[in-house]
């Protein structure tokens, strides 16, 4: 018999009893503060944001994949800093990218290996671990430079298959912020993770506009409509988990048609194709919603083997809902089921301008163990582990992202304009948007010296 529309109006710690993968965690005490405009456009905020908050939080600088080998460097920026990792002898180094005789940047490539890298302006040239390894007319200096000249460095960690870094060695160690989060993505095994899109797009908006939106699943419904055929977007269905440090976490059941998708008694294709894929006939579910996730978890762990794919490690919940974590401050992590493919979907502060922010958006796709091909469903293209993969840069408006992506991004401008207008007061939220108040009661926490110490 199909389960009635209450019996499916439950949230995944409902649906998992005991899963340590849905566990609800406890609901903090929120501090509300208030969600105003200011907070979008002020210099002076976007100021305290950086001294307070964006220097003391740890954050993915790129694929731990791209610093494999010593000599393996990428090049990235947070806010107005312009930063260096290169693979050393024993791991990564985070340096500042600034070459220490009279402040030129010290290398403009995004990528690359070397063995040691020369400054354009006077030559100077630092070894991979930091060290300055040769400097022209060193007599003609005070002191040789070569005996104590080192570029800035601060702490980077690999986790996840990322490479993390924070900027203020005082601030709390990777452990201590990821908190809760380290078991939960560490519960995926993401390590073998390849990046397989890469995009960068500058978006004049705040960088808070396009974080809030991935806080909260309430904007489903309008801007997503055709995830409410895959999705469970109810209200009283989606699960969202607040933890220690300004981490959170969203929950959708998946392969479970939203009680407001209608007709009820049909099958979406996006479901149909999920069923057959797994050799299960869609016609007995047509008027059965609530009974698919179940059916196919089931059929996924019975063919597991078959398929040439390990799913021990994954919870029931794991192989079929949707999993969004939101890292303080800005990072957000979707990992799709079975853990196949993660969107790294992040906003990073402008140098200059509070109302401009960089907008990252990565796709990184799993290799099946001791393969060196995937086939990327969403793209209909087969991937080899060393492929080159585009870094895509442009502004906002120059080209699409993808799909689903655009449809969050097209919104970013569009809210910023109201921040600056007398005629909005400050952010009215339901419950569901509770993240946004959660993520933004930590940002103040940050500032006033409360996190992050
Ligand atoms: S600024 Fe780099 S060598 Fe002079
Ligand atoms: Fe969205």
């Amino acid at each position: 018999m199909s389960l009635t529309m209450e019996e499916r109006n439950i949230t995944p710690s409902e649906a998992y009893p005991g899963d340590k993968t849905t566990t609800k965690a406890a609901e903090p005490e929120l501090l509300k503060v208030e969600i105003t405009g200011d907070r979008y456009t002020s210099k002076e905020f976007k100021d305290q944001e950086w001294t307070h908050m964006w220097r003391r939080v740890w954050m993915i600088a790129g694929m731990a994949d791209d610093c494999a080998e010593p000599g393996d460097f990428f090049t990235c920026d947070l806010g107005h800093e312009p930063l260096l990792f290169v693979r050393g002898k024993d791991g990564v180094n985070g340096f500042y990218n600034i070459c220490q005789h009279r402040g030129a940047k010290l290398v403009l490539q995004e990528k690359g290996m070397m063995d040691s890298f020369s400054c354009i302006y006077h030559g100077w040239k630092y070894g991979l671990e930091g060290e300055l390894i040769e400097a022209q007319d060193r007599d003609d200096f005070e002191r040789d430079p070569c005996e104590h000249v080192r570029l800035a460095d601060f702490r980077t960690e690999i986790f996840a298959g990322f490479v993390w870094y924070c900027l203020d060695d005082d601030a709390p160690g990777l452990d201590e912020f990821l908190g809760d989060m380290k078991e939960q993505l560490e519960s995926w095994q993401l390590n073998d993770g390849f990046r397989v899109e890469h995009f960068t797009v500058e978006l004049p908006c705040n960088w808070k506009v396009v974080i809030d939106n991935f806080q909260e699943g309430y904007h489903i419904r309008t801007l997503h409509p055709q995830l409410m055929e895959t999705v469970n977007e109810n209200k009283e269905s989606v699960q969202y988990d607040l933890y220690d440090g300004g981490h959170s976490r969203m929950i959708l059941l998946g392969c479970d048609p939203s009680p407001n998708f209608k007709p009820q008694n049909t099958l979406p294709d996006s479901i149909t194709h999920m069923l057959t894929k797994w050799d299960i006939d869609p016609e007995q579910y047509k008027d059965k919603h609530g009974e698919i996730r179940p059916a196919l978890q089931q059929t996924k762990r019975d063919k597991s083997a078959e398929r040439g794919k390990d799913f021990s490690h994954l919870s029931d919940a794991q192989l079929t809902d949707n999993f969004l974590y939101d890292l303080f401050p800005s990072c957000a992590l979707s990992v799709y089921p079975e853990g196949e493919y993660v969107w790294l979907l992040r906003s990073r502060p402008h140098p200059d301008d509070p109302e401009k922010c960089i907008f990252d958006y990565w796709t990184i796709a799993k290799f099946p163990e001791g393969e060196d091909t995937l086939y990327w469903e969403h793209m209909d293209m087969t991937l080899t582990r060393d492929a080159e993969i585009e870094h895509k840069q442009f502004k906002w408006g120059e080209e699409p992202i993808s799909f689903g992506i655009d449809q969050d991004v097209d919104i970013a401008p569009i809210v910023q304009q109201g921040m600056r207008s007398h005629g909005f007061k400050k952010a009215i939220l339901c419950n569901q948007e509770r993240r946004v108040q959660f993520l933004h009661d930590n940002i103040d926490r940050y500032i006033k010296g409360d996190l992050g110490r």
